[in-house]
């Protein structure tokens, strides 16, 4: 291990540099203030830094900052004198991982120092795996290792770049506000707003003024002008919720806006330029809706520019358990708790469901089973009923909707019958069955 030691004080500085490498075996290396400090750490590899607290230049606080901004994994142990025990408990918060009174008592520094050894080697096992999680797996807290998924991450990172519209496709709870957000904090507008607005979740009457803005007295109620979404958003992203929704006035409207960039409140002609990213999403099939001729053909393809297709979570299965890890992480927290992870027959049955609500569902799973638990993992039995008995959930459901061989056989039956002219010597002819068989079919049913 190479510590490196930084103090003001000459004797100091000595005193600890021969301690360390003679009664430790550390190798150790010396700076005489902050700045010193950084030079050497960025040119070498240091797994810890014994910092004095108050020096000339850069003090131990800010060499503390700046060395867990660039190099977090590098451990920090401040020296202290006993006045400033305040400053050294608030580097602690910083991330400082100990501290210790001067003078330097070099028996008890050498004991800080194994601890802090100990819990740094876990510290960055912890670390690198979550990189890696992070690194490969996950994009703007968007998680999924499946091809699909990957491949959207790729999509969103190359469409984020410009200005285009884009439209989700996606079912319930799949991902479409997440991905919608990913694009607007990965794009050159992150600084500029992001609204939301689900257009199916107001009176359908009252859409077009929140999007478009009215004027004082434009229809009853108008006591004030009133500025629409699309000038919040302006320089920003407005995401339009629930597209298919739209009447069409509104949707007429959407496509002047999409055209001309530019709106015009309800109650006026006088048009505003605004420079908005549009994001719309849907859990419909909006190109059917335009053939039925619920959508506009016009609008649906200035909509239609960069399409995202969100997968099922059931077409994904191999993201379920980062899922369902992520989540656990997640509620773990909100509810301090530390489960340490899902027994493997739990994951069984994550695997195995078939995921209407999609990650909602899932987020909604682990959560309710973080908070009733109290054991160390989540099992099988912390899971909902409908998930674990899923196979006699298929038999109810088979039974409510689906026909049975018995009704199919009389069906075709009382088709050949029917062909037949009701001649039940022909009719058995066809089916190859004993006359006798369609006079029992008459009277008890399905053979
Ligand atoms: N790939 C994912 N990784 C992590 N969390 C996800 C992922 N997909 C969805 N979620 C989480 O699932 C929940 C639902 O996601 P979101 O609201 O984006 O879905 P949606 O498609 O907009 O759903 P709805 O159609 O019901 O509005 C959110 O809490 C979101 O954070
Ligand atoms: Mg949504």
């Amino acid at each position: 291990m190479k510590i490196l030691v930084v103090d003001d004080e000459a004797p100091v500085r000595d005193i600890v540099r021969k301690g360390l490498s003679q009664m430790g075996g550390y190798g150790v290396e010396v700076a005489q203030n902050g700045v010193e400090a950084i030079e050497k750490i960025e040119k070498d590899v240091f797994d810890l830094v014994l910092t004095d607290l108050k020096m000339p230049e850069m003090d131990g606080i800010e060499l503390l900052k700046t060395i867990k901004g660039t190099r977090p994994e590098v451990m920090v142990i401040l020296m202290t004198a006993y006045g400033s025990i305040e400053t050294a408990v608030e580097a602690m918060r910083i991330g400082a991982n100990d501290y210790i009174t001067k003078p330097v008592d070099l028996n008890e520094l050498l004991i800080h120092i194994s601890k802090a050894q100990k819990e740094g080697l876990l510290l960055r096992e912890n670390r690198l795996l979550r990189m890696e999680v992070r690194k490969k797996f996950e994009f703007s807290n968007i998680i999924g290792k499946s091809k699909k998924m990957q491949e959207i991450f790729s999509l969103i990172e190359k469409v984020a770049l410009g200005s285009s519209t884009v439209i989700i496709y996606g079912g319930s709870g799949t991902g479409k506000e997440l991905v919608a957000k990913a694009i607007h904090y990965n794009s050159p507008r992150v600084d500029r707003a992001f609204i939301p607005f689900n257009c199916g979740a107001i009176p359908e009457t009252l859409v077009e003024s929140e999007l478009f803005g009215h004027t004082k007295g434009a229809f009853t109620g108008a006591v004030q002008a009133k500025k629409g979404l699309f000038e919040e958003a302006d320089g920003g992203t407005l995401f339009l919720d629930e597209i298919s929704t739209i009447l069409p006035s509104v949707q007429v409207k959407l496509l002047r806006v999409l055209q001309e960039k530019e709106v015009m409140k309800v109650g006026s002609t006088e048009r505003t330029k605004i420079d908005v990213r549009m994001i719309a999403a849907t859990n419909e099939n909006l190109e059917a809706n335009m053939k039925n001729g619920k959508f506009r053909e016009d609008l649906f393809y200035r909509l239609h520019v960069f399409p995202i297709f969100l997968p099922d979570l059931k077409d994904r299965r191999e993201d379920i358990p980062l899922l369902a890890y992520h989540f656990l992480d997640l509620y773990n927290k909100e509810a301090k708790k530390e489960i340490k992870g899902i027994s493997k027959e739990a994951i069984k049955f994550l695997l195995e469901y078939h995921w209407p609500g999609n990650v909602r569902e899932l987020e909604n799973v682990i959560e309710r089973a973080v908070i009733m638990t109290d054991q160390d993992y989540l099992v099988a039995n912390d899971l909902p009923k409908d998930l674990t008995e899923g196979f006699s959930e298929m038999i109810k459901r088979g039974v409510k909707d689906r026909k049975s061989l018995g009704d199919i056989k009389s069906e075709y039956i009382k088709e050949i019958l029917k062909e037949a002219g009701g001649n039940k010597r022909v009719a058995s002819e066809i089916l190859k069955v004993n006359p006798r068989t369609l006079y029992r079919f008459e009277k008890k049913g399905p053979p």
